[in-house]
């Protein structure tokens, strides 16, 4: 195998709406990856693509009249065009109805038909469209706790509590449930697979709780990649979307396995947590059937908030990466997301950190180093700089705290850890402003010029560093600031190695230092100052939501019958661990019957007497061969309901 390679990926993105911020973040993630792994003199190949089959695009498409492969067209030229903007160097794009993937996924589906990893059975279960996954009901067992609102998945998606849907189908199922223990024990020799820990955490304790087989065809929908073998079936979404990663290097395809093998297993593969089990699970045990090796880490990063609420595209809180480069620049986003946005945890979106971090550590911090710095070699015209016969031991202090850093930085961004890299860069920055200013070179120009000397060749020695620590996320920027301390080195490749400590020691001799005016950090005018807006107006400002398809209309909304009706029954439905049968009464409006899935958190004497708000226009369905004719509004374990006691049946609106 080859050892001196860089495989890293992003997910493929639903292509419901153009790419906003959050998609932004996953593949810039991979980007720095990538341009820090091919400075360190590995051969890099970096994935992007789109998921464009399944029930959720063949709605969107149905909603505006066009036909799935016409609706999807529509939108990849937003996804590349973006990815250009933000100089996303990747080194392919793929699409799953490109037709060698549809090829791929069609030959591991065949294979493992084969081999007895897929099977054909009946499915009853709950389907949530918006996030294309059946809501499992294995999560109710006691050891399982962490997950215990899927005690609701009757009616609403633990992922984005949405309502699912009943469904009933033949399908092909692939053999999950035989792969538990060699997950558990892959995981267990391969302890850093997912990072950050925490996530991995939550991976184990649902494989623990037992795995069962996974269906991974439909036949109620066509937009899917024909099943092979049965006319009437698609592939399940998923098994689609994960084999990308593979069916993008050669897997599948007549002459691909060279290639495949040049590049898999993946070395990074960059996610959001929403997607962590249908990457940490599902994708593996996909692998082990396939005989492949596993990924050598998942990176798991948490969500950019705005407010309370995930930015997402079906929120409608969705911030278009675009607006933010026009008004801010492409540089300065892309180091806003790389240090504020921390990875393990979620983040909040802030305008006012971005203009924070643009006047003072952009301009302040790094800008004004470099300009104290050229600005004094102008003034006493040394524009060809020497290096002292000796350094000062000060100066060899400070050099070494460089090759520290460099190489600090270079352990955290292996592990993933960008912003922690880059806040370490930034120390050093400030060691070295704190270095310059100590050793006043503006006086030293007059009364000792070998000092002087010294403390610009020690300060251009750290501004070259950092200038190539710092090009994988500010790729532009960063080539402007070495070039105007006369370093064009062919950038993205074996950078590092310059970085030497052996090789930093003779001084190149530089000439024509150019301080552009346009150069790296200028200070804005921040939103606040210039309009003395609160930070939310200036963040409403920026907003530009994406356009999605899955918006509703208040004519939708009004569909939904919504009433108050009083619980006068409740009990406990043998044989189902959270299942609570209600009666409720909806005074003029009548009595029915209604099942709520909130055992786990109340029991009936809570609910009986209580008021609580209902959806009452279902279509009647049976649960446990009992009618239920709605479903109560709940939300995190708690019931919703009006702040007085109001008449029964009154309307929600
Ligand atoms: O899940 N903060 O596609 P998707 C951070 N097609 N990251 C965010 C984010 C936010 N607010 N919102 C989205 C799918 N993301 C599947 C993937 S892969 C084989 C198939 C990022 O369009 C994050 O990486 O819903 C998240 O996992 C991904 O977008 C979901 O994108
Ligand atoms: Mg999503």
């Amino acid at each position: 195998m080859n050892k001196n390679k860089f495989y890293v990926t992003t997910p493929i993105y639903y292509v419901t709406a153009a790419p906003h911020l959050g998609s932004l973040y996953s593949t810039l993630l991979a980007d720095v990856a990538a341009r820090y792994h091919s400075m360190m003199g590995k051969n890099v190949f970096f994935l992007v693509g789109t998921d464009e089959h399944g029930q959720k695009i063949a709605e969107a498409a149905k909603k505006v009249n066009k036909h799935p492969q016409d609706f999807v067209d529509g939108f990849v030229d937003s996804y590349s065009s973006m990815w250009k903007l933000y100089n996303i160097d990747y080194s392919k794009f793929i699409r799953t109805t490109d037709k060698y993937h549809q090829e791929a996924v069609q030959t591991w589906i065949s294979r493992l038909i084969a081999q007895k990893d897929i099977y054909k059975d009946t499915y009853t279960g709950w389907y949530c469209t918006p996030c294309e996954t059946f809501v499992t009901q294995k999560d109710q067992s006691e050891d399982d706790k962490a997950n215990s609102k899927e005690a609701n998945a009757e009616i609403s998606c633990p992922s984005c509590l949405r309502p699912t849907n009943e469904i009933s189908e033949e399908c092909y199922f692939f053999r999950l449930s035989a792969y538990q223990d060699k997950l558990l024990s892959f995981f267990e020799k391969h302890p850093d697979f997912i990072s950050p820990k925490e996530r991995a955490q939550e991976v184990i304790s649902f494989v623990k709780g037992g795995l069962k087989d996974l269906s991974i065809s439909r036949s109620t929908i066509s937009w899917g990649i024909p099943f092979p073998g049965d006319s009437k079936h698609v592939t399940y979404v998923w098994a689609d979307a994960l084999n990308n990663y593979i069916s993008a290097v050669g897997y599948g395809s007549a002459n691909g396995e060279k290639e495949l093998h040049a590049w898999w297993p993946a070395d990074l593969q960059v996610l959001g947590k929403d997607i962590v089990r249908f990457h940490a699970v599902y994708w593996p045990a996909f692998l082990m059937a396939s005989e492949l090796a596993q990924p050598k880490k998942l990176l798991v990063h948490g969500w950019i908030k705005m407010g309370d609420q995930k930015m997402s595209k079906s929120l409608g809180n969705a911030i278009d990466p675009k607006s933010l480069a026009d008004k801010y620049g492409v540089d300065e986003i892309r180091y806003y997301l790389m240090r504020k946005m921390a990875i393990t945890q979620d983040s909040q979106f802030s305008i006012a950190d971005i203009e924070q971090s643009i006047n003072s550590e952009l301009a302040d911090d790094l800008g004004n180093l470099l300009n104290r710095c050229s600005t004094l070699c102008q003034k006493y015209d040394y524009l060809s700089i020497q290096a002292p016969s000796t350094w000062s031991d000060e100066t060899k202090k400070l050099q070494e705290k460089c090759h520290l850093m460099i190489k600090d930085s270079l352990d955290m961004i292996e592990q993933g850890f960008f912003y922690r890299a880059i806040n370490n860069i930034w120390e050093y920055i400030n060691i070295t402003n704190a270095y310059f200013h100590a050793n006043e070179p503006w006086k030293q120009a007059a009364s000792n010029k070998e000092k002087f000397q010294e403390t610009i060749a020690a300060t251009v020695y750290s501004l070259r560093a950092i200038g190539i620590m710092l090009w994988p996320i500010m790729p532009e920027k960063m080539e402007t600031l070495l070039s105007s301390i006369g370093y064009s080195i062919p950038m993205s490749s074996r950078l590092t190695h310059t970085l030497n400590p052996e090789i930093s020691k003779p001084t190149p001799s530089l000439s024509d230092i150019s301080f552009s005016d346009n150069l790296v950090m200028k200070k804005i005018d921040t939103l606040f100052k210039k309009m003395e807006k609160t930070m939310d107006q200036s963040t409403e400002q920026i907003i530009t939501p994406v356009e999605e398809t899955n918006f509703i209309s208040i004519d939708d909304f009004a569909k939904v019958d919504l009433r108050v009706g009083t619980i006068f029954e409740c009990e406990i439905v043998e044989k189902s661990d959270k299942l609570l049968k209600l009666q409720v009464d909806f005074g003029s409006f009548g009595k029915k019957q209604i099942f709520s899935g909130m055992r786990k958190f109340l029991s009936p004497q809570d609910l009986i007497g209580k008021q609580g708000v209902f959806v009452v226009n279902f279509k009647p369905r049976n649960i446990m061969g009992m009618p239920s004719e709605g479903m109560m509004l709940t939300s995190d374990g708690a019931v919703l309901n009006p702040s007085k006691v109001i008449e029964n049946g009154s309307k929600v609106v």
